[in-house]
């Protein structure tokens, strides 16, 4: 196992009990974090890299993707981007296309998409089924996303496919579907929301995902308000994803709750909705997570780094709030804060999971949008971009 020593760091964004610090240094050991302090004191290692007076932070931690999909939908984007609204209908048309590739396909998108995620800082990410709605294509949706990510949830309840009674379906969701994808995922997920499930519905499905030994989690008031936040709180969700149409109960309930809500500024960017309260939430106690919600409808970017500025720029959260909610937020909203070896975090335990920007502090993320600061990216130990 060879160590490595970061120095001359300009500012080191720990999301632990140091805080952020300057002039710093970090050591890796092996896969983890083995010290963090001032750069003069740095201990020796077998590598050293000068950083040259950049900033350090942890590798994103994007919580929420839809990786697994064949196609794109631009030309749905371009009609909303001239005045049609969003009515996830264009879902449908990325089952036909993702039912339609080979695995080999599949894969290879797939594969890129990580590759992508990478190079823009993200060292961790989950993926979600989804675009399969029938057992076949959400198992091989499900085998194909264990390969690349190791928090997988089964999201056979994003809408009803055509040609089913919305019932018999949730009763394949909840019965042969699950059955079918239960080896590879750890994660149960549904879209509680008009034109997808209602309230009953999802409870059916987050109850089978319980039964199933799955960790739950929500799509919930993306589109207008509704019951997702108070099911998600109730059944002790991990997280609860979107929330753009809170009322004052939904936020008293996420302050008071271990559920984590996840907001995804490029999706609201991209379907011109309103942004989610995220000020509110924060000062009602609430965990916010930040993730790309990378999907060929609502959100076609692996960028967290764009979703961070927008995050400042749009929602009005500071640099700091937001670069620790596409971290130790997204950390949390997966559960991997915490246990044998945790990300989110650069202290001393952690995964080494970091990124160097090549700027000197991270308020260049949101001062410079759109500009791909990440010159340099660790996961577990070891260079990938
Ligand atoms: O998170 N909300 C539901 N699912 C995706 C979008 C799906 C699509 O339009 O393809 C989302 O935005």
């Amino acid at each position: 196992m060879s160590s490595t020593v970061f120095t001359n760091i300009g500012e080191l964004t720990t999301n632990g009990g140091e805080g952020v610090l300057h002039d710093a240094a970090l050591v890796v050991d092996g896969e983890r974090i083995a010290w963090i302090g001032p750069s003069a004191r740095a201990p020796a290692a077998d590598e050293r890299v000068d950083v040259d007076g950049r900033a350090v932070l942890p590798g994103w931690v994007d919580s929420h993707t839809h990786l697994a999909f064949a196609g794109d939908r631009s030309a749905e984007f371009a009609a909303r981007m001239a005045g049609e609204s969003y009515a996830a209908g264009g879902i449908k048309v990325s089952v036909e296309r993702t039912r339609a590739a080979s695995s080999e396909e599949l894969r290879g998108l797939m594969a890129e998409r990580v590759r992508a995620a990478n190079r823009g800082g993200t060292t961790w990410l989950e993926t979600k089924t989804g675009y399969g709605l029938n057992v076949e294509t959400e198992e091989r949706s499900a085998r194909l996303a264990a390969e690349v990510s190791q928090d997988v949830t089964y999201l056979g309840a994003h809408v009803v496919p055509d040609g089913w009674d919305a019932d018999d379906y949730v009763g394949l969701v909840t019965g042969k579907m699950l059955d079918a994808v239960r080896p590879h995922v750890t994660w149960i997920d549904v879209f509680c929301e008009r034109g997808a499930f209602d309230e009953d519905q999802s409870r059916a499905v987050l109850q089978a995902g319980l039964d199933a030994g799955l960790g739950l989690r929500v799509h919930g008031n993306q589109l207008g308000p509704g019951p997702g936040v108070k099911l998600a709180v109730e059944l002790g969700a991990a997280s609860v994803d979107h929330c753009n149409f809170l009322d004052a109960d939904d936020i008293e309930r996420l302050g008071a709750s271990t559920t984590v809500a996840t907001l995804l500024p490029a999706c609201d960017l991209s379907t011109r909705q309103p942004f989610p309260p995220a000020r509110a939430l924060i000062d009602a106690g609430a965990t916010v997570a930040l993730a790309s919600n990378c999907n060929p409808g609502t959100s076609y970017t692996t960028s967290m780094g764009f979703c961070v500025a927008t995050a400042v720029l749009q929602m009005h959260m500071t640099v700091q709030e937001a670069v620790w909610s596409a971290t130790m937020g997204g950390a949390r909203a997966l559960g991997r804060h915490e246990g044998a070896l945790p990300i989110g975090a650069l202290a001393p335990g952690f995964r080494a999971d970091l990124q160097v920007l090549d700027a000197p502090s991270v308020t260049h993320l949101a001062y410079r949008p759109g500009m791909q600061l990440t010159q340099a990216v660790w996961q577990a130990g070891a260079p990938i971009a």
